[in-house]
């Protein structure tokens, strides 16, 4: 509701209520908006109430394996298993079976890659390790990063939108695995598969899945270690990809550690049909970059609003983050800036014009746009003024609070 205050304010004067929502208000970076057209009927053929391993369950698993392997442009030597609890379950199984065999280089740049130095150094307590740390908004130098130990990543900053540009800083002759959460970068940016030895990622992100089931690709030298490499830490039947030293092959053939649910497998199928249909990643990664752009043109004029990535070379396609750079902000305290920011994105949902797109709370107060596959250009392009106009309202609001 209008305050009476806040109408008469000459900030919010400059700025029209747009007439225009999205017909999708869903920018939420996780999970993410449904594929353009989805509803409860894609599910209508879900093996629901049959078991997993039944012959036409086990069909449904392979399938989303195979239809993974090609849209992704997985080569044929790699294994593709589906595991539980999402990316995190596949990216934790991934370093508690893998690391401990050498050094190695921790690569940060906010609260998710954060979240997994804590592991290596706090949970499994390897000592051998060098952190590459950079604030919000940045990277590490990648030059740094030494190909003998292994490497451990997320491919794209989920909550500061900074991503890696490219595989070009991994060696191709690396003696050490490259371990790659790939969670918000799978399905929209393009993965050299052959610089990764790991990579993980959930259902939830890009295509616009159900959470908890996760996704761990692994490369023939990431199984090679498996296969040599005992930790010495006890390992959760969650967790265990081996037996007797050998891998379990069945977990890439469709078999799964545990029950998947055969409603969350259809969605996943759905959204794999869909990723087809748009032409495979190549379409899905146009549909992601013409979404960023939407928002490109629309910072290059903004008074208000910037990229929190500082350079355009790793500035995030799906996750964008932004700052609010307005000097009346700035020199608001930190509280106040974090509630103004709270605000905006309140106002928005209470609209109706965009779910979700306050700031993740461990990053700089802001907004945070996901521009994945499954959202839609001309949705960008109706918010954006809803941007401007909510920015204007909350500000004029407080102004003369
Ligand atoms: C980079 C990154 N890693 C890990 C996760 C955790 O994913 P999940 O909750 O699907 O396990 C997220 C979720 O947003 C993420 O963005």
């Amino acid at each position: 509701m209008t305050k009476p205050a806040v109408l008469r304010s000459p900030l919010l004067a400059a700025v029209a209520r747009p007439n225009r929502k999205p017909n999708n208000p869903h920018f939420s970076s996780g999970p993410c908006a449904k594929r353009p057209g989805w509803s409860l009927a894609a599910l209508s053929q879900a093996l629901t109430g049959r078991s997993h391993r039944s012959k036409a369950g086990k069909a449904r698993l392979i399938e989303v394996i195979e239809r993974t392997r090609l849209v992704l442009g997985i080569p044929a030597d790699y294994r593709i298993a589906i595991v539980p609890a999402s990316d995190t379950g596949a990216f934790e199984m991934a370093m508690w079976t893998l690391l401990g065999q050498r050094g190695v280089e921790l690569l940060a740049w906010e609260s998710f890659g954060l979240g997994w130095v804590t592991d290596v150094v706090k949970q499994l307590k390897l000592g051998d390790v060098r952190q590459f740390v950079a604030p919000y908004g940045r990277l590490p130098d990648l030059r740094q990063i030494d190909s003998t130990r292994d490497v451990v990543f997320a491919w794209n900053g989920t909550t500061s939108g900074v991503c890696v540009p490219d595989g070009d800083w991994i060696s191709a002759e690396r003696q050490g695995l490259t371990l790659c959460d790939a969670t918000s970068a799978a399905f929209a940016m393009d993965l050299p598969w052959h610089k990764l030895d790991v990579a993980t990622y959930s259902w939830q992100k890009v295509l616009g899945g159900e959470a908890q089931h996760g996704m761990l690709v692994l490369s023939p030298r990431a199984v090679a270690r498996l296969e040599s490499h005992a930790p010495p830490w006890p390992l959760p039947k969650l967790f265990r990809l081996t037996k007797g030293g050998k891998l379990q092959e069945a977990i890439f053939l469709g078999d799964t550690i545990n029950t998947p649910s055969m409603l969350c497998v259809e969605d996943a199928l759905d959204g794999l049909r869909w990723a087809e249909s748009v032409g495979g990643r190549a379409g899905l990664a146009a549909r992601t970059r013409a979404n960023a752009a939407v928002i490109a043109r629309w910072i290059a004029r903004s008074d208000w609003a910037a990229y929190l990535a500082e350079e355009e070379r790793y500035r995030s396609p799906t996750s964008v983050c932004l700052k609010i750079v307005d000097p009346w902000f700035q020199q608001l305290e930190s509280k106040a800036q974090a509630a103004v920011a709270k605000a905006v994105a309140s106002l928005l949902e209470e609209e109706g014009a965009a779910f979700d797109i306050g700031a993740h709370r461990d990053a700089p107060a802001g907004l945070r746009i996901w521009c994945g596959a499954t959202v839609e250009a001309n949705d960008v392009e109706a918010l954006l003024p809803w941007l401007d106009w909510a920015y204007a309202h909350t500000k004029a609001g407080r102004s003369t609070a």
